[in-house]
């Protein structure tokens, strides 16, 4: 088994599975938390080694902290962690219901929170730099395309996050980044009716949505030795739409 563990949260969605692909295959033990059980048994399955899966659900602190104990138990501690659970609630302001804002701000934000405080804790008593890699979005930075501003508040939140974190243990060799991609081909395009989902793909320079795996390829590098040296950065991905 890889000495190094990896925490891919969200690991069974279209993203998080190009991400837990890329870690595994950069040599780490990649432990995959998703809600949704089919996905983690299709990850099972695809990789016999270097992969222990987790059903739960990341809106609760206390789910988070039970499985981080599990963690602790079997593998002493985490060297990664990459914060990519996410969903997007499509209702519009003035008429987003209290229920909606408050799992969209829980499951893509305070997922992270607790994750990152869990992992966190565990990082410190490991050697070398550790990783935090938060999966922002570029809708929190674009105010042109369609994105509702709960999903575009929770990205925000995670973001400064990730800056408060990079601050915060600087010195404690944790390094902690976000990656805001733009349109990026997954599951999550059903929340969009065809019409918004072609205007935002026809905004895209290329034409064409990004891929999965060239996201988990900048997430790769993030953890690799090669991302050392960057911490408390906001990268955006958008075939270079936003430049004006
Ligand atoms: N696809 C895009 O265009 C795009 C663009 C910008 C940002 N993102 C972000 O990328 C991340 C991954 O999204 P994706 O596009 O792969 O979508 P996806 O729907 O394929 O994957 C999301 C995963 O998160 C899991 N998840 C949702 N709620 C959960 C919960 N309560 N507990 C545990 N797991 C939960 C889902 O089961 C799923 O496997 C999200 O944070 C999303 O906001 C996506």
């Amino acid at each position: 088994m890889s000495s190094k563990i990896a925490v891919v949260t969200g690991a069974g969605g279209g993203i998080g599975s190009a991400i837990t692909a890329r870690l595994i295959e950069d040599n780490f033990h990649v432990v995959a938390l998703d809600i949704n059980s089919e996905n983690l048994k299709k990850l099972e399955s695809n990789f016999s080694t270097n992969i222990t899966t987790f059903n739960v659900d990341l809106t609760s602190a206390e789910k988070i902290a039970e499985v981080f104990k599990s963690i602790k138990a079997k593998f002493g501690g985490v060297d990664a962690l990459v914060n990519n659970a996410g969903d997007c609630f499509m209702s519009e302001f003035p008429n987003i219901p209290a229920q909606e804002f408050d799992k969209q701000m829980a499951v893509n934000f305070s997922s992270a929170f607790y994750c990152s405080q869990e992992s966190v804790k565990l990082m410190l008593e490991r050697p070398g730099i550790k990783k935090i890699v938060n999966i922002s979005s570029n809708g929190a930075y674009n105010f042109d395309v369609f994105d509702p501003p709960h999903y575009r508040a929770s990205k925000a939140a995670m973001d400064t996050l990730t800056k408060d974190l990079a601050r915060r243990y600087a010195s404690e060799g944790i390094s902690v980044n976000s990656i805001a991609p733009a349109m990026t081909e997954s599951p999550l395009f059903k929340v969009l009716s065809d019409e918004i989902l072609s205007k935002a793909i026809s905004q895209m320079p290329r034409g064409a949505a990004m891929k999965p795996d060239e996201i988990a390829a900048w997430v790769g590098f993030l953890i690799s030795s090669a991302g050392d040296v960057s911490s408390g950065n906001v990268i955006i991905l958008n075939q270079g739409r936003d430049v004006r």
